[in-house]
């Protein structure tokens, strides 16, 4: 049975990257969950620091943590994001989105200094694609950008949660794509990220500095 050892152990791992003074991205999930509850108490335990969510969740669960949060509008450079994700190769190339969140997720992603990606172990992948890759759309024609999509044989199928469509944050839809197996995740970014209606997809390339594997033991590997 799989349990969260694996998922709390990356989590909190992560925050001890955090310094005082440091301006953090908080990431979303079941797992940046954990890196958000530590920092709870480290801020209560006197760390100064200030934090932008990448999403409306994880700010819900930062003020509830007592995380001092600052407007993305507000600041000018992020020095640590700690993110989870739903697949990782030991190249650090990234699926993420599960959880609808990937817009921001990478747009905070893009601003900081360094991602630290906090995963378990199951999430280490040879090649990513058996988790159906999450592609942001537009809610305008989301049918003809399913169907452009079909054409280039994505396999997409709208996000639905408790049988109504799944809206984001930004009030898009979500497409999620099955792939089984990417095997030109660069040339797949750009062909998706070229079709009208897509916003983003949750192929994250370039992005994360650190790789931190959690361990059903509690033990933590990392991979830079
Ligand atoms: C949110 O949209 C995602 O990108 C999450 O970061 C990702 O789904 C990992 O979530 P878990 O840690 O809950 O598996």
């Amino acid at each position: 049975m799989q349990t969260n050892i694996g998922k709390k152990a990356a989590g909190e791992k992560a925050a001890e990257y955090i310094k005082p003074g440091m301006t953090v991205g908080l990431g979303t999930g079941s797992t940046a969950y954990y890196t958000i509850l530590r920092i709870g108490e480290l801020v209560r335990g006197g760390l100064d620091i200030r934090a932008v969510a990448t999403s409306a969740q994880s700010e819900e669960l930062a003020r509830e943590q007592g995380i001092p949060l600052v407007d993305f509008d507000k600041v000018e450079k992020i020095d640590i994001d700690i993110d989870g994700a739903d697949e990782a190769d030991a190249q650090l190339q990234l699926i993420k989105g599960g959880g609808g969140a990937l817009l921001r997720e990478k747009i905070i992603a893009a601003a900081s200094k360094e991602m630290l990606v906090v995963i378990d172990e199951h999430k280490l992948v040879k090649h990513l694609g058996k988790f159906p890759l999450p592609v942001e759309v537009v809610t305008f024609g989301w049918e003809l950008t399913f169907r452009q999509l079909s054409a280039l044989g994505a396999h997409p199928v709208l996000r639905l949660k408790d049988n109504n469509r799944f809206i984001t944050d930004n009030g898009n839809y979500i497409l999620d794509c099955h792939y089984q197996k990417i095997h030109n995740a660069p040339a797949l970014h750009t062909q998706l990220n070229n079709v009208p209606g897509v916003v983003e997809n949750g192929l994250f390339l370039d992005y994360a500095s650190r790789l931190i594997i959690g361990h059903e033991d509690g033990s933590v590997r990392e991979i830079t």
